[in-house]
């Protein structure tokens, strides 16, 4: 396991972490791109794993068999194509499974096999890894607290119930209803609050930001601001470029 906060990589890393829909991953890419780093979503793993248990139709309740399914697989993460783009594309033993991933039985199942210790500690050796790579936006779940417990900013996005459904009923379909998706949101909060291994907490050291009442635009400029304070030689750090993906 390649642990960054040893390798001295940490310093240009911003862990953001949240609940559903808080806005992770949209602020992550437009902070990204204002500093010319890259965005490592780490959420794609997890959706990665549920749709190879899917695939291989394991049980998800066999909590060995869905961990020896994802030992034996091959994960990896490739710059996703585009000249703008800051973001990766996930593949599952070499095949580009990023299309898929967000589709409904991958949704209703990724909190599972995220709850899976054994799974999590193979992931978040591979986001460790990854993360050690140059300068990052790195968005999860237990980013502050337990992969890169040593990056120099921590943000921790919330915003209510009702707008983070409103915010992702409206990404969705425009027949998806808000009162439907405000129960998918609160099942999947209360599965990665509650589990065992790694739950969703901010880290002590972590700023708050909740974004209920800011706009996109100003819950970016709020972030960037706390990135700046947090890393005063911030342009030096840029300089180190976009990571390699592995
Ligand atoms: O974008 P959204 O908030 O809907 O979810 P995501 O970031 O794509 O993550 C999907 C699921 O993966 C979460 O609900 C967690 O169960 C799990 N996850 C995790 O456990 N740890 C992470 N670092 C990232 C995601």
């Amino acid at each position: 396991m390649t642990d960054a906060s040893e390798s001295g990589c940490e310093r240009c890393i911003v862990a953001i972490d949240g609940p559903v829909a808080s806005g992770k991953t949209v602020v992550g890419r437009a902070l990204a791109q204002r500093l010319g780093w890259r965005l490592f979503d780490t959420g794609i793993m997890y959706r990665a794993a549920a749709w190879q248990v899917l695939q291989n139709k394991v049980p998800l309740d066999e909590d060995e068999s869905v961990a020896e399914l994802i030992r034996d697989s091959r994960f990896e993460l490739r710059d996703a194509p585009g000249r703008d783009s800051v973001g990766l594309d996930v593949y599952v033993n070499g095949r580009d499974i990023t299309p898929h991933i967000r589709e409904a039985d991958v949704e209703s199942t990724v909190t599972v096999v995220a709850a899976n210790r054994q799974v999590r500690e193979m992931m978040v050796a591979h986001q460790q890894n990854q993360a050690s790579r140059g300068c990052m936006i790195v968005v999860g779940r237990d980013i502050g607290t337990v992969v890169l417990p040593h990056a120099p900013v921590k943000i921790f996005l919330d915003a209510s119930e009702e707008v983070r459904a409103r915010r992702r009923a409206a990404e969705q379909n425009a027949g998806a209803d808000e009162e439907s998706v405000l129960v998918a949101t609160r099942r999947r909060d209360a599965r990665d609050r509650s589990r065992r291994a790694s739950p969703l907490v901010a880290a002590n050291d972590a700023i708050t930001l909740d974004t209920s009442n800011l706009t996109l635009e100003e819950s970016i400029d709020t972030a960037e601001q706390i990135v700046r304070q947090r890393i005063p030689d911030l342009s030096a750090s840029s300089d180190a470029g976009p990571a390699e993906s592995g």
